[in-house]
């Protein structure tokens, strides 16, 4: 049977329209149940429409504090009961004790660097402005911490011919949208272990 999905995205999406592709091209044995979104206005919303994937929008600004936007969160993703949180993009950080009760070791994030070097929200350009030959992507659990739960697969990428951080940022997620699907397809037949 299919690994049933949750994604969580909060913009631009084409880590979860290739996660849908290859679902499609029957590359990846996962079926995704719900996008949760937030930000109304997000281009992934698009993408979910075209594919007829139910979408939830839940906005800061709706919830008194962060504790109360992931307790809702939390009765989303419970609603759907998925076997993987799969985060793609997501630029929030989990923090309901709850939510990491329910799903640990079920959550799932891409990074676009090699963690542990350059977390948080810049990655490339960290990586471009140290003058890095070389950075890559981390597909790993998420818990508590910032991008540095347990890694489940690394991919080196070369990036010392790019000349901005965007070029850097451009060719690490060509190969972001090869490999999240392989790491989720991998996951669903047991040949990762999470
Ligand atoms: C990707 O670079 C991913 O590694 C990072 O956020 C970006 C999301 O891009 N976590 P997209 O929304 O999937 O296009």
């Amino acid at each position: 049977m299919a690994l049933s999905l949750v994604v969580l995205a909060s913009g631009r999406g084409s880590n979860f329209k290739a996660i849908l592709d290859a679902i499609a091209a029957g590359k990846c044995g996962a079926k995704v149940e719900a996008l949760i979104c937030d930000h109304a206005g997000a281009p992934v919303l698009e993408i979910a429409k075209s594919a007829k994937i139910p979408i939830h929008v839940i906005e800061k600004k709706d919830f008194a504090s962060p504790l109360a936007f992931d307790e809702k969160l939390l009765a989303l993703l419970s609603q759907h009961n998925p076997g993987l949180v799969v985060l793609a993009g997501y630029m929030r950080i989990l923090r309901s004790p709850k939510i990491f009760e329910k799903y640990r070791r079920r959550i799932l994030n891409i990074h676009p660097s090699l963690l542990p070097k350059y977390p948080g929200a810049h990655a490339q350009k960290d990586a471009f402005d140290a003058g890095e030959k070389v950075s890559g992507l981390t597909i790993h659990l998420v818990d508590e911490s910032l991008d540095a739960g347990p890694i489940l697969y690394q991919e080196k990428v070369d990036i010392s011919g790019c000349k901005s951080a965007e070029e850097v940022s451009e060719k690490i997620l060509a190969r972001e949208h090869l490999a999240y699907p392989r790491v989720i397809d991998k996951i669903a037949r047991d040949e990762i272990k999470i």
